[in-house]
């Protein structure tokens, strides 16, 4: 993986087939996707239920670029090697879900995975002042953790004083929740750089018809772009 601020769209398989993540992952890396983010929830963290490392391994080698992992689930450090044994590019980890996400980020690390930090809507941006050089990742929730589709909650200010905390260091700005073409410009022009999108991407489209993927797709990135900074 190399770093850059461009404008990355990360499907969530979410709101994809769960019969067919395979195929899925392979139509909307077709269409244009540039990571696909696989959302894991443990109905203890968040109030639902997906899929563990199992899944993720099966679903690895059907993604040619970046396998995005979300942990939403607590505890989280003793699944660590296995989302990263699983092939995940990234693994993040909420500061909400234990008392030692300083320790969570360095086994990320050390088990040989990108470290990702995410912050629910009600955490503050200070919450990772002391954990910007043991991340890779910051992810901005931007809806409540638990269920695809849900509300936009503007968190503007907050991707602001993280972009500022940030400076130079190779840190990611990921947005997830809501985003679609008309949330996206807000979240770029903020200074996000990898936006998750599961319903504004899946939406209209299938496996048998997956150009409804690409659309959507690019309406996200157009939007985005348009107003990048
Ligand atoms: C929410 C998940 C998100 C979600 C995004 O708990 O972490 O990745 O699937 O879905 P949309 O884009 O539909 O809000
Ligand atoms: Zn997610």
């Amino acid at each position: 993986m190399t770093f850059d601020r461009s404008i990355k769209i990360a499907p969530s398989i979410l709101a994809a087939d769960f019969a067919n993540f395979g195929a899925e992952c392979a139509a909307v890396e077709a269409q244009g996707a540039d990571w696909v983010h696989v959302d894991v929830m443990d109905g203890h963290f968040v109030p639902n239920i997906t899929f563990g490392p199992a899944t993720c391994a099966a679903i690895r080698p059907h993604i040619k670029g970046v396998m995005d992992v979300h942990l939403m689930i607590a505890p989280v450090d003793p699944y660590i090697d296995a989302f990263a044994q699983a092939g995940a590019d990234v693994i993040t980890a909420h500061v909400e879900a234990g008392p030692h996400i300083h320790r969570t980020l360095q086994a990320i690390r050390g088990a040989g995975a990108k470290a990702g930090v995410a912050l629910n809507p009600g955490t503050p941006a200070e919450a990772v002042a002391h954990l910007l050089d043991l991340t890779d990742l910051i992810c901005v929730m931007t809806v409540n953790p638990g269920f695809g589709g849900q509300k936009f909650i503007d968190m503007s200010d907050k991707i602001r004083t993280l972009r500022a905390m940030i400076g130079d260091r190779p840190v990611h700005i990921e947005i997830d929740g809501g985003v679609d073409a008309k949330t996206a410009p807000l979240v770029a022009q903020a200074g996000a750089d990898v936006l998750v999108a599961g319903s504004a991407v899946f939406r209209g489209g299938s496996v048998a018809n997956p150009a409804p993927y690409g659309e959507n797709i690019r309406a996200i990135r157009q939007a985005a772009d348009g107003t990048y900074v």
